[in-house]
This record gives C-alpha cells, sequence and structure tokens, in this order.
C-alpha cells in the first residue's frame, strides 16, 4: 500500500476530523503556548483546557509532580471561566485550520447546559467534550460515575445544543461499560477515555503528602495499559466510536489504540516532554496503516483478534 493512498479522516458520530489525531484538554493550553512549535492545521483537532462557568483558581501548590512513568496532577480546573475563554482564547482557536473541541465542566446539571447553549453556533466550535471525569474538583465526576446521571446530562446537552458532544470518562470506577453504555443512550456522539487515574505520593520524610490537593490524577506511560483495556472493553460494550487517551507517545502508541478499537485518539502528557510529537505521528501514520492493508482508517478500527 502506497502511503499516500491511504486516507485519515474519520467520523466521531456528527464530528469529521481530517485525521485521527488529536491534542489532549489540559496539556496543550489554549494552542497559542504551542504555536511555533506544532503546526496546528495538521492535527485532527485540538481540545483546549477545560473551560467552567465561573472563573476557578484551581488548587492549592504544589500542582504537579513527576512519577517513575507518568505525572501526578492536581490542577483543579484552573481557568477564566466561559465568557473570558469566548473573548480571549476562542477568536485565536477559531483561526486554525482544525476542529476545536470544546472541554466543559459544569458543577450541576444546568451549569452544563447553560454553558453548552452559550457555545453552540459560535465560529470556531466543532464541538463539545464533557469533561465529567475530572478527579481533582468535587461535584462535576459524580456525571462519570453514575451511569443514570451520566445519560441524563448528555441527553440533555443533546435537546438543548446541536453540537456534537463526547463524553470524556473517568476510569476510576468498577465498571467503566456501564458508564459508556449510558453516555451512549443519553446520545453522545463518541466517547473519550480515559481521563486520569486517582492517585498519591507521599514525602515519608515530613510524613506529609507531596500535592497540595493530597490526591491527583496519574497520566502518562504508566496509565496506557488502563486506558487499552478500557478501550477494548467499552468497544465491546457500546456502537459509537471511541476516542482513545492515555500515555499516548508514539506511532506504536497510536496503531494499538486503534485496533483495540478506538476512531481517533488523544495525545497529552507526552505534549510537555515532546511538544511535536504529534506531528512525527501524522508523520508515521500513513505508513503505519498500510503496513496493515488498510487505505483507511477505519479499516484497522477495532480489528484485534482474541488473545
Ligand atoms: C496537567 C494536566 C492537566 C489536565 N487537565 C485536564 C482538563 O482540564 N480537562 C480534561 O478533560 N483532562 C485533563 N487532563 C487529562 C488529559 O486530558 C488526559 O485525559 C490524561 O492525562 C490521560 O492522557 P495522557 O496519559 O496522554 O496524559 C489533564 C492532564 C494533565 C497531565
Amino acid at each position: 500500500m502506497n502511503p499516500a493512498d491511504v486516507h485519515l479522516d474519520v467520523q466521531l458520530g456528527r464530528l469529521r476530523l481530517v485525521n485521527p489525531i488529536m491534542v489532549a484538554s489540559g496539556t496543550f493550553g489554549y494552542a497559542r503556548e504551542m504555536a511555533g512549535l506544532v503546526d496546528m492545521d495538521r492535527l485532527g483537532g485540538i481540545l483546549p483546557k477545560t473551560i467552567t462557568f465561573d472563573p476557578r483558581p484551581g488548587n492549592p501548590p504544589p500542582r504537579t509532580i513527576e512519577t517513575a512513568s507518568g505525572m501526578l496532577n492536581s490542577i483543579g480546573l484552573d481557568n477564566d471561566g466561559i465568557e473570558s475563554f469566548i473573548e480571549r482564547q476562542l477568536p485565536y482557536l477559531a483561526s486554525l485550520g482544525t476542529a476545536i473541541v470544546v472541554s466543559v465542566a459544569g458543577r450541576s446539571e444546568q451549569e452544563f447546559i447553560r454553558m453548552a447553549a452559550r457555545l453552540d453556533g459560535l465560529p470556531g466550535v466543532a464541538a463539545l467534550e464533557l469533561n465529567i471525569s475530572c478527579p481533582n474538583v468535587t461535584g462535576g465526576v459524580d456525571f462519570g460515575t453514575d451511569p443514570a446521571m451520566c445519560q441524563r446530562l448528555v441527553a440533555g446537552i443533546r435537546h438543548t445544543c446541536s453540537l456534537p458532544v463526547l463524553a470524556k470518562l473517568t476510569p476510576n470506577v468498577t465498571d467503566i461499560s456501564q458508564i459508556a453504555r449510558a453516555a451512549e443512550a443519553g446520545g453522545a456522539d463518541a466517547i473519550s477515555l480515559i481521563n486520569t487515574c486517582l492517585g498519591m505520593a507521599v514525602d515519608w520524610r515530613r510524613r506529609r503528602p507531596i500535592l497540595g490537593n493530597v490526591l491527583g490524577g496519574l497520566s502518562g506511560p504508566a496509565i496506557k495499559p488502563i486506558a487499552l483495556g478500557a478501550v477494548y472493553r467499552v468497544a465491546r460494550a457500546v456502537g459509537v466510536p471511541l476516542v482513545g487517551t492515555g500515555g499516548i507517545a508514539s506511532i506504536d502508541d497510536v496503531m494499538e489504540f486503534l485496533v483495540a478499537g478506538a476512531t481517533a485518539v488523544q495525545i497529552g502528557t507526552a505534549n510537555f516532554y515532546h511538544p511535536t510529537v504529534s506531528m512525527q505521528i501524522l508523520d508515521a501514520l500513513p505508513a503505519a496503516l498500510g503496513e496493515l492493508g488498510a487505505t483507511c482508517v477505519a479499516d484497522v478500527v477495532g480489528t484485534i483478534g482474541s488473545g
């Protein structure tokens, strides 16, 4: 297969991406920070840092710490609120030639819906990702751990807003497939998984937690097997497309997620230590798909056999 003949575009429900490589919320700022390093127009999509209705200062420092094979963060959705986002960040994001999937988090169903209604129809907003999975704030994660609340929230947003909706799930549940089925029943166009895994770091000499908020979310290479397992299981439970996230840092990682059942991927923590990783992955993607005899991304999605 000639790599030039491989089609990279993918469909996430009503959202079409020119390729399956996106960057994950909270790891790419509002994109401006990465200009000069990354050719934004080549990306399949950008997820800016999650926004909330009101500005939030986030959690007390320290808020990040390196671990043996990843990082722990307890940022706590530090952001300037939706109106500041629309005024200060969206014009730049809208000028980029890629899909902007705005990540939103509400403290209540009403707040989620108010945010979705406000963003609906604004130039440059291609879709919403519902962050119902941040381990570092109280409240919002309930929508990602209770199937009935999850379904009602997604349905409520579908009812009031015409944008495609992605639901981003947490791995910090007993059965992620159950939550995924609820998101699908509510009308989600696609399901993103996973957000970070709850963890902590300890300074034993001081007998203290290291993070100011005590607990944080683990990300990076350490969580890739957890994310792959989640994608594999959820792919067997729902019919909607999946977006795989967790420890992706190379073309091999991307191919593993696609074969396991993801239609697209998001690169997160790797952006911090290898800012051009998404470009290298895009360079390598057509040949990797061609190696499996694929003419398009869909040809490999979920094609994994049994052990
Ligand atoms: C510093 C940091 C901040 C994050 N902030 C957000 C956020 O605002 N919203 C969100 O949905 N996910 C957030 N995440 C989670 C990532 O988007 C991603 O789901 C997770 O880190 C797993 O992917 P990775 O291992 O490739 O980083 C954050 C992750 C990190 C490391």
